[in-house]
């Protein structure tokens, strides 16, 4: 008998390089039903069409399953915003958390950051100027910064902020131990302590920035309650910081192994649209979307059951020779339609932040490399181990 090819996230060299496991499973088994209790979807179509079907977010809908149940034994969602973020909530509760929130995150506040972006982007490249780590001194500290200023949180809480946010971010991880999901849950709740205050300040003294904003979002007579407000704004600082951080640090790798595309992003600086777009499809940050069935979906011709928890292999999805051609796993930053990657999800949660990000990505690396013209990859790189928010840790780089 043939032996079973399955999804094993937990095998060797995987966080390094997930991309030949995926491939292998796009070949044999693309809508696999997994013993430990999901599904898991690798191709881009089938991707493409789950991320628009409309499926839930809300665990609650799961149906038992004996082995996931004796792994699993809380929902992430509950550790973060007590599941009340948009991102875990369908319609009608998804619908008005994310009018509300889109109403101030618009793209006319997100351009107005670029000034303050760049500046930001030119500190940290002036302190690489004697080379060092890329993610260190800039992929890693610039995210944060923009989110937070644009928040307008008190200046004196953002390392603590940063910290937190970091332990917060482990419940977009498959967790394992215990430990772990004590310390995530003390984080929220420190977290949203310190929003709670943040947001009392910004009522008693309104400012001009996004929590002031988000105070006073309304529309037709609705606002957002206090644990709305805080569990959205804990889910921008969780959704909007290291899911960048690994854009930027994933984009800069993929740059220091293709000396040839380095080149001609040199050559032709007006190509970094397009190259972000090829960096987000070539190493996507978030690698996978979840999802649960309230009904019967078919798929492939594969009928997954009501009460499934479904994974969608998005960075799998963005390697797929079906889709893209022979040549998808190669980087070409002109590649015409890499806007088609899954990156961002699609349908009703498509990322709220994709302009922020983008615009952040494009002067991060933009501005590397025209400051640094001989960048060159100085040492090992390391990459963080995570399976989903997958991205390098450490680029040390001579410049
Ligand atoms: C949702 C990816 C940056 C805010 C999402 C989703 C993905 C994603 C895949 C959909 C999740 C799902 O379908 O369940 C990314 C990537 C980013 C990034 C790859 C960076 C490269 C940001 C930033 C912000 C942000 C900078 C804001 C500061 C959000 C929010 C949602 C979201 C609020 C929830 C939308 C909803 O549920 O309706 N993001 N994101 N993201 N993202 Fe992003």
């Amino acid at each position: 008998m043939t032996e079973m090819l399955l999804f094993n996230p937990f095998m060797p060299g995987f966080t390094d390089d997930p991309y030949p496991h995926y491939r292998e499973l796009r070949d044999a088994d693309p809508v696999q039903e997994h013993p430990m209790g999901f599904w898991f979807v690798s191709r881009h179509d089938e991707v493409a069409d789950l991320l628009r079907a409309n499926l839930s977010v809300e665990q609650r809908h799961l149906a038992p399953h004996p082995v996931r149940d004796s792994i699993r034994g809380e929902g992430e969602a509950s550790l973060r915003g007590g599941g009340l973020s948009m991102l875990d909530r369908d319609p009608p509760d998804h619908t008005r958390l994310r009018r509300l929130v889109s109403k101030v995150f618009t793209p006319r506040a997100i351009e107005g950051l670029r000034p303050r972006i760049t500046e930001l982007v030119d500190e940290a490249v002036d302190r690489l100027s004697g080379g060092g780590d890329v993610v260190a001194e800039l992929a890693f500290p610039l995210p944060f910064a923009v989110i937070n200023e644009m928040l307008g949180m008190p200046l004196a809480d953002a390392e603590r902020v940063r910290d937190l946010t970091g332990t917060l971010v482990r419940s977009l991880e498959p967790i394992a131990d215990p430990d772990l999901v004590s310390r995530i849950r003390d984080a929220d709740a420190e977290l949203s302590a310190l929003c709670r205050e943040a947001i009392a300040a910004k009522r008693a003294e309104p400012a001009d920035d996004l929590l002031t904003a988000l105070v006073r979002a309304e529309e037709d007579g609705d606002v957002l309650d206090d644990d709305e407000l805080v569990a959205q704004v804990v889910l921008l600082y969780v959704a909007g910081h290291e899911t960048t951080v690994n854009l930027i640090s994933n984009g800069v790798v993929a740059l220091l192994r293709h000396p040839d595309q380095l080149r001609a992003l040199r050559e032709t600086p007006e190509l970094i649209g397009n190259a972000v777009e090829e960096f987000l499809r070539y190493d996507s940050p978030v690698q996978s979307g979840r999802r649960v069935t309230t009904r019967p979906v078919t798929v492939a011709d594969r009928e997954i059951p009501a009460g499934s928890f479904v994974l969608l292999g998005q960075a799998s999805a963005n390697r797929d020779e079906r889709f893209w051609g022979p040549d998808a796993d190669t980087l070409r930053l002109d590649r015409r339609d890499a806007r088609l990657h899954v990156s961002f999800g699609a349908g009703p949660h498509h990322c709220l932040g994709a302009a922020l990000a983008r615009m952040e990505a494009q002067v991060a690396i933009g501005r590397l490399v025209a400051r640094c013209p001989n960048l060159a990859q100085a040492g090992e790189i390391e990459w963080n181990g995570r399976i989903n928010l997958r991205g390098a840790a450490r680029v040390p780089v001579s410049v």
